[in-house]
């Protein structure tokens, strides 16, 4: 099938690639030439396991190209927006990016074509487009179907989803669209995927209320953790013991730093922002809350470090290991890691940051750490260890082989990711997190 996607970032050059894994004949569209220089070359923008092999794989294969030219959509029957929607200064969302792809992509359409959306959006976004869809080309349709991928598992998530979801208008512009989204989900549909078919206004809903749901889930947790700290209780056995009953399940119940990304902290303020414009802010009133117990968290290891440097941060070396807001990823927005060591460093003291995939993605923002290039260089005469990013890597870490480096033997262990009792025998003073 000829199929266009609209917007190169991780949502759009994951999926198009993976389009054309699925055999689908793709055209790659973006406004920025650097992004669409670098993907025609087989080189992926950010990481992301098992991209540069399907996108290397497209590229020989000739079922993929990129452009900065919208014209070149022309043909394709099916066209993807998956541009991005970042958070506006009031918490809302910024539509200026699916506005302009969807009045370019507008241009170019022909009857018959189906415009499907990606992007997360508020709802009602839509049904907006879909009137200014069919107003300028009779015979095209808008629809939504969202995107679930998780960072680090993005192609996997892809090619074979949990679960598809089509937004489609009643009648026989819906049922052209199904069938139209069928034939590009093939090969998932063929593997027993889930498929359900909804309105416009419950598919952009779909997105957003499982992004809240995800975060409520982990700061609930968090919030647990914050009484177990005080009772001295252990949040990670409390996890695996309520883990136990079905309706709740062990997934997403790991206390810690709380959640970062480009997706869980703006989509919660999107959708509360929403709320409040559709009159129904009480609704949502507790992702306010769901926000704030994972703010808390940042600060609470803070005072954490503070208190195991003897009350004053200045001049003491901090070895940071992890900046990616989660393992498997170079992504650092909104990362509770890298706000960690910045706020560290602002106090004063001798941060050395180290990720295996985002120090150079960290650098760009944050260019006052000192960033080294192993974790055994940040160790390295450490008064504090802090481990906020639950890398393999450092789950296997040698205790003894890091006692034998450091200044003063204390880890404080952000993400519950390390052995205790190992760290313990080797004599660190351990603290983890709800524990
Ligand atoms: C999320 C959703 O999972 C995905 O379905 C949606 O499409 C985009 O947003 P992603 O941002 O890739 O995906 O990250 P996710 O794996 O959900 O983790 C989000 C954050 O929560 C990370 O910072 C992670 O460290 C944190 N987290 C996750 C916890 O603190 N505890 C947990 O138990 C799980």
């Amino acid at each position: 099938m000829r199929i266009s996607v609209i917007g190169c970032g991780y949502l759009g050059a994951v999926h198009a690639a993976s389009m054309a894994k699925l055999g689908h004949d793709v055209v790659a569209v973006d406004v920025d030439p650097g992004k669409i220089e670098r993907l025609a070359a087989g080189e992926a923008p950010f990481f992301e396991p098992g991209l540069p092999e399907i996108l290397t794989e497209a590229l020989a294969s000739g079922r993929i190209r990129f452009t900065t030219d919208m014209a070149e959509v022309a043909g394709s029957r099916v066209h993807f927006v998956a541009v991005g929607t970042p958070q506006g200064p009031t918490g809302a969302a910024d539509l200026k990016y699916v506005d302009a792809a969807v009045a370019s992509l507008t241009e170019h359409l022909s009857a018959g074509d189906f415009v499907v959306g990606k992007s997360t959006v508020p709802v009602g976004t839509a049904a907006r487009l879909a009137e200014g869809v069919s107003a300028a080309v009779p015979g095209a349709t808008l629809v939504w179907n969202p995107e679930f991928l998780r960072e680090g598992f993005a192609v996997q998530d892809t090619i074979a989803p949990d679960r598809l979801v089509y937004g489609v208008p009643a009648g026989p512009e819906g049922e052209a669209a199904v069938a139209a989204l069928d034939e590009v989900y093939a090969v998932a549909l063929a593997e027993q995927t889930p498929r359900l078919v909804v309105d416009l206004a419950t598919a952009e809903l779909v997105k957003v209320s499982a992004n809240a749901f995800l975060a409520t889930k982990i700061s609930f947790i968090n919030a647990m953790a914050e009484i177990a700290e005080v009772v001295g209780a252990d949040v990670t056995a409390l996890a695996d013991a309520i883990g136990h009953d079905a309706r709740i399940g062990r997934k997403f119940l790991n206390a810690g730093l709380g959640f970062g990304g480009g997706c869980l902290p703006k989509d919660i303020r999107a959708f509360q922002a929403r709320a409040d414009e559709l009159g129904v802010g009480e609704s949502l009133a507790f992702l306010a809350d769901v926000d704030a117990i994972n703010l808390r968290r940042r600060a609470h290891v803070v005072d954490l470090a503070t208190t195991a440097l003897g009350g004053d941060v200045t001049g003491k070396r901090v070895a940071v290991l992890g900046l990616a807001f989660k393992p498997n990823s170079d992504d650092v927005r909104d990362s509770p890691s890298l706000d960690i060591a910045a706020r560290l460093h602002e106090q004063g003291a001798v941060v050395a940051a180290y990720d295996p995939e985002a120090t150079g993605t960290a650098g760009r923002l944050h260019p006052e750490l000192d960033y080294v290039g192993s974790a055994m260089e940040a160790l390295t005469g450490a008064d504090l260890v802090l481990v906020l990013t639950e890398w393999n890597e450092f789950r296997e870490l040698d205790a003894t082989a890091v006692a034998a480096v450091v200044a003063s033997p204390i880890v404080i262990d952000g993400r519950n990711c390390l052995d205790r009792d190992a760290w313990r025998a080797a004599g660190f003073a351990h603290h983890g997190m709800g524990r």
